[in-house]
């Protein structure tokens, strides 16, 4: 059935500010992108020698370079392109870990980090150690030290927690696990598109992030860096064509067809191409400075507020564009239904798939509500959605 514009929510106004769920909207530059590419090209890239199936290749490879060119990675050929990052932390988890390994995670991480390797640990394949935070959700990179042992082959850690916006000492772990060789694996879900993420000056081996948040891209889309020093250790978690000439029968085993079997999501990919090129623009940039500036701000004010409790690093500590807040008397569903409802606010309550901080926080009963300000937020939707937590805490 075909979406009747007049009927659907799709069509009333709304102040969206689940960003860190996933972006919206997009540059209009996204929009044409996917729109051009399905109309105009629509078919899989190298599935023919024929010219809009080359066509197809060659908007792969510009935004693989792009992401490439985003990361700070030479060779191009390290990035694989995946559903989202999701399906990126489970490829880079599960094809790495094997049978009496000890990886290492935290109480920050988000389910698509912990569930893999809780999956592993329960199945007997490796110990786990989870590192707790503080309360304003900072992991010391001196516990992950403590943590590894002789069989550590893997840390896991979030870039930015997706409920706090507290950012993590990236660099500080990839020292500490080069210097003992282990793998780093940082999830940038929250933080690609906002701060700058250059693997080589991190020292993570795999990165794993989302197309469609802070690069602005369509949902569908995600990345997996994976440095040569991991690639030999990982197994594929899908098997299938690669559109490669050759008449092999085993799966490749280079980097990027290695990963990419089935056929690439070629429109998406080139929203997503599209998304980069914004970013890199005089108004893109502006879009990252703006977002942060308002988060700021907000939250300076909100903080003030009472009845109204704020979570995570304090105002003047640099931060993802996110608050979480509590107002006394209410769980967070009520908070979020009464934003949609009455103000046609959008945000995200509840656990936001990071229960381990939630419990670390006490707040896993009822919940916070997330504001995440994206590139596109203006001034006057975060004052109304200030407005609306001063109504609503006053009550
Ligand atoms: N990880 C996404 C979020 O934080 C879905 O909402």
């Amino acid at each position: 059935m075909f979406l009747d514009r007049e009927r659907t929510p799709i069509s009333m106004p709304r102040i969206y500010l689940d960003n860190a769920a996933t972006s919206w909207p997009k540059p209009e530059s996204v929009y044409l992108a996917v729109d051009e590419t399905l109309r105009s090209v629509g078919v899989s890239a190298a599935r023919g020698g024929y010219s809009s199936s080359v066509e197809a290749g060659k908007i792969i490879k510009q935004t693989r370079q792009s992401v490439s060119r985003l990361i700070g990675v030479e060779d191009a050929s390290r990035v694989a392109f995946t559903s989202g990052c999701t399906d990126s932390l489970s490829t880079a988890i599960f094809g790495f870990l094997k049978q009496g390994d000890h990886a290492i995670t935290t109480t920050v991480d988000h389910n698509s980090v912990v569930r893999p390797l809780i999956e592993l640990r329960d199945a007997g394949v490796i110990e786990l150690t989870i590192v707790d935070c503080d309360e304003e959700g900072f992991v010391q990179s001196s516990a992950i030290a403590d943590a590894i042992t002789s069989k550590t082959t893997l840390v896991a850690v979030t870039h930015a927690s997706n409920v706090l916006g507290t950012i993590q000492p990236a660099r500080e772990i990839g020292e500490i696990c080069s210097s003992r060789e282990v793998a780093f694996l940082l999830d940038a879900a929250q933080t690609l598109g906002h701060l700058p993420v250059d693997v080589q000056s991190i020292n993570c081996q795999f990165l794993a992030c989302a197309g469609h948040k802070g690069l602005l891209g369509p949902l569908g889309t995600g990345i997996l860096y994976c440095a040569p020093s991991v690639t030999d250790r990982l197994r594929p978690l899908r098997f299938g064509g690669t559109g490669s000439e050759r008449v092999d029968q085993g799966q490749p085993t280079t980097m990027p067809a290695m990963l990419e079997a089935g056929s690439l999501n070629v429109p998406a990919i080139a929203g997503l191409g599209a998304g980069i090129g914004f970013l890199e623009s005089a108004e893109g940039r502006a879009g990252v400075q703006r977002s942060k500036q308002l988060a700021t701000d907000a939250l300076c004010v909100i903080s003030k507020i009472a009845g109204v409790g704020v979570f995570g690093p304090e105002p003047n500590v640099d931060r993802m564009p996110v608050i979480a807040f509590s107002v006394d008397g209410y769980d967070s569903a009520t908070i979020a239904g009464i934003f949609d409802s009455s103000f046609q606010i959008q945000t995200r309550s509840g656990f936001h798939c990071s229960p381990l901080l939630h419990q670390s926080l006490g707040t896993d009963v009822d919940g916070l509500v997330r504001i995440s300000i994206g590139h596109f937020n203006t001034a006057e939707q975060v004052e109304i959605a200030v407005a609306a937590i001063r109504e609503i805490a006053a009550g």
